[in-house]
């Protein structure tokens, strides 16, 4: 079976579709790591992440691996843990402008489904229910308000020691937002059979308690 898990920056997808994969004993793929380790390469060649033919160029330098970890998974760029690397804060905000090159989209839509082929899977994005898994049993949709996801980036934040204010957060937020959504290729949208969650007032087990009861329902459906 498959679980679809989209929705903007910093709802909490990350977090909530890697403890669902656990409940449930499915593998995890995070699909904005894939994006963020092209990113990563393309900030580290000093290539312009809006250069579409200089970042297409290096695609074939990108080999992408996960590796199960105690508190999730390991992410790999050409055989180095990037795991930590890729959140920084440079890599955040260029990630967006790499992700909206279509050619950047197809070589990963084409992994995620070679990742997904292998069995029952969570994976979590943005075009997850309405591109890369189009046929998933179970697609959720997951939105909270910017204040509340610049809140949780914020104490995300503190815990690693990086210090943004909140209104910074919030600024970058809705600029990533804007550019996820209004993308030509695969923008950020809900499938029309994708489940909505508003988490804004919600714990993170009360969101993986809902979708497990979702994934129940269906599979007694089916
Ligand atoms: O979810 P995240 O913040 O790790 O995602 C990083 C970037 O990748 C973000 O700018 C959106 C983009 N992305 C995408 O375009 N499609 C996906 N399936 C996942 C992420």
């Amino acid at each position: 079976m498959q679980i679809a898990i989209d929705g903007p920056a910093s709802a909490g997808k990350s977090t909530v579709a890697k403890l669902v994969a656990k409940q449930l004993n499915y593998v995890y793929c995070d699909t904005g790591a894939m994006y963020r380790c092209v990113t990563l390469l393309v900030l580290r060649r000093g290539v312009a992440p809006d250069d579409a033919a200089a970042v297409t160029a290096l695609l074939k330098d990108v080999k992408i691996s996960f590796k199960p970890s105690a508190d999730g998974q390991l992410v790999f760029l050409n055989g180095e843990d990037v795991s930590l690397t890729i959140r920084q804060e440079d890599v955040t905000n260029n990630a967006s402008a790499v992700a909206a090159i279509p050619a950047v989209r197809t070589a990963l839509t084409d992994q995620q489904r070679a990742i997904a082929d292998a069995g029952n899977i969570v994976m979590d994005g943005r075009d997850i229910g309405t591109t890369v898994l189009p046929h998933a049993e179970l697609k959720v949709f997951m939105v909270a308000s910017v204040e509340e996801r610049a809140r949780r980036r914020f104490l995300d934040n503190q815990e690693k020691g990086i210090d943004v204010p909140v209104e910074t957060l919030e600024k970058e937020i809705a600029a990533r937002d804007h550019k996820d959504s209004t993308r030509k290729t695969s923008p950020l949208k809900q499938a029309a059979d994708a489940v909505l969650l508003d988490t804004t007032s919600l714990s993170i087990e009360e969101v993986v308690a809902k979708i497990v009861s979702l994934y129940q329902e269906r599979r007694n459906i089916a």
